[in-house]
């Protein structure tokens, strides 16, 4: 025990999970000398045997580990979102000096950081809500991090964070986000866009599997196809090798055994919770979560199957509708990063976050679930218009939409009448055709609100605000 105590290790992680434990030995691979503390034996056990190469020993006492670590002490939790992380906090403070900092690296609720944040602070101890993506490789081999909270205790961190991260040219894939919760929210914001562009390519297996007949092996194929090109993520890098994974003894690929039922642990539905909040638009995300809740009414939508008919193949040439589809989901991906983008800019404002919108592109494009090479393009257009509208208004960017846009009307036309649903598809069109519309028909409902609840309306040939007494006045 006191061999330990007198190590006074860098760094100490709380929680050594499949995160926590491969992003800790990420840390000594780097040449960190760092611990690691769980409650339970077994997950203290793997990390001693795979920490054998760089000695990486973890320790089962709370007190051994709080001991072990270098003053001001840097900690990171790495445990299920919710009352666990404040469980572990409260275990943590009485064997916690000032200034030593505790860094959240779950998917915690960004309203849950705010408020650690404020409570801490008052305790003079410093703590940072942290978003990692990237999954276990990521964390093993670097993840993208999104950290937020006090910037000087960043410098702390930031030395081993930077060596941890994915690098894309040389560049680290980590960097401070900003105060209080941004890191969580971000984090939030990148996974309410990876549920839009995971639900956007289920769409289009489904186009291709129903509309198109095709075989697996030949979706596969095609989703490999969109990778090598504008599409190139890496979704659709895993997408690809799913489509031939058959397991010993099976007929077919695996995909085709799992229940068509989507799980989800919250964070896309938070984003959109926030986004209406904020009145910020993103349909797209919405959608997703709505598709994820309506996977799940399995037996309702058996039952509504039997009455209704299928859905039928697409009447149009097979090439003519996959080089549409790619194109579709070229404008689809960015109407999806747009509302996301859009989103962050809202909260930037309205939180007072600050956020550096290129910043965030940059640190998306390697590492997290949802890099992909358009964040090259979003990472230059923020760039060079940091207070850039909207993203469609970039010169670049728009160009792609104008040349993509039509793919995109035909396949949702040829979706429609098939039956085959396309909800982010269309959720991205319908945003796009509003977006792009000087005038929305609205006026109609600031009248009907008028006319049923006196709710008042503003013209556009006068100033004031006005009221109608509509049923006397309206002549049919
Ligand atoms: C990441 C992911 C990760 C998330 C999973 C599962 O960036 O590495 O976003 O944080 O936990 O994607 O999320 P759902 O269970 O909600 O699908």
């Amino acid at each position: 025990m006191k061999e330990i105590a007198e190590k006074k290790h860098a760094f100490g992680m709380i929680g050594l999970g499949t995160m926590g434990r491969n992003l800790l030995l990420n840390m000594a691979d780097n040449g960190f000398n760092v611990t690691g503390y769980d409650k339970s034996p077994q997950q203290v056990e793997l990390l001693n045997k795979e920490g054998v190469k760089t000695g990486t020993v973890g320790i089962m006492e709370i007190e051994d580990f709080v001991q072990s670590l270098k003053v001001p002490r840097a900690i990171m939790m790495l445990v299920p979102a919710g009352k666990i992380v404040d469980a572990v906090i409260q275990e943590l403070l009485p064997l916690l000096d000032e200034g030593d900092l505790i860094i959240d690296g779950g998917n915690s609720h960004y309203t849950d950081t705010d408020k650690r944040f404020i409570e801490l602070q008052k305790m003079n101890i410093h703590f940072f809500g942290m978003g990692i993506s990237g999954g276990e490789k990521g964390a093993r081999f670097g993840p993208s991090m999104m950290p937020g909270g006090d910037k000087k205790a960043y410098q702390v961190m930031k030395p081993i964070l930077e060596a941890v991260s994915a690098k894309v040219n040389g560049e680290p894939c980590v960097t401070y986000i900003g105060p209080g919760a941004s890191g969580h929210f971000v984090k939030m914001v990148h996974n309410g866009i990876e549920y839009a562009l995971m639900q956007m390519i289920a769409e289009a297996y489904e186009l291709m599997k129903v509309g198109l007949n095709m075989p697996d092996e030949e979706i596969g194929n095609e989703f490999k196809k969109w990778n090598n090109g504008k599409l190139q993520s890496y979704l659709l890098e895993i997408t690809e090798q799913i489509f031939f994974l058959k397991e010993d003894g099976d007929k077919d690929v695996l995909l085709n055994y799992i229940k068509d039922e989507a799980k989800a642990k919250g964070t896309g539905k938070w984003t959109s919770q926030v986004s209406m909040d904020l009145q910020s638009v993103t349909t797209c995300i919405d959608a997703a979560v709505a598709m994820r809740d309506l996977s799940k009414q399995k037996d309702l939508r058996l039952a509504v199957d039997k009455v209704y008919s299928d859905a039928t193949s697409i009447d149009i040439d097979k090439a003519e509708v996959l080089k549409d589809l790619e194109d579709a989901a070229a404008f689809t991906m960015k109407i999806i990063y747009t509302q996301g983008m859009e989103l962050m800019q809202k909260a930037s404002q309205e939180m007072n976050y600050d956020l550096n919108l290129a910043d965030c592109a940059k640190i998306w494009r390697g590492g997290c679930i949802i890099r992909a090479s358009f964040l090259e393009e979003i990472y230059t257009a923020y760039k060079n218009k940091p207070d850039l509208d909207n993203l469609l208004l970039d010169k670049k960017v728009s160009k792609q939409i104008k040349i993509t846009v039509n793919a995109a009307r035909s396949i949702i036309i040829a979706a429609v009448k098939a039956g085959i649903g396309t909800a982010v598809f269309s959720s991205a069109l319908s945003y796009f055709d509003n977006l792009k519309s000087g005038r929305m028909p609205s006026n109609l409902i600031q009248a009907q609100r008028d006319y049923f609840g006196a709710h008042t309306y503003e013209r556009t040939d006068k100033e004031g605000i006005f009221h109608t007494i509509w049923q006397i006045n309206a002549k049919p």
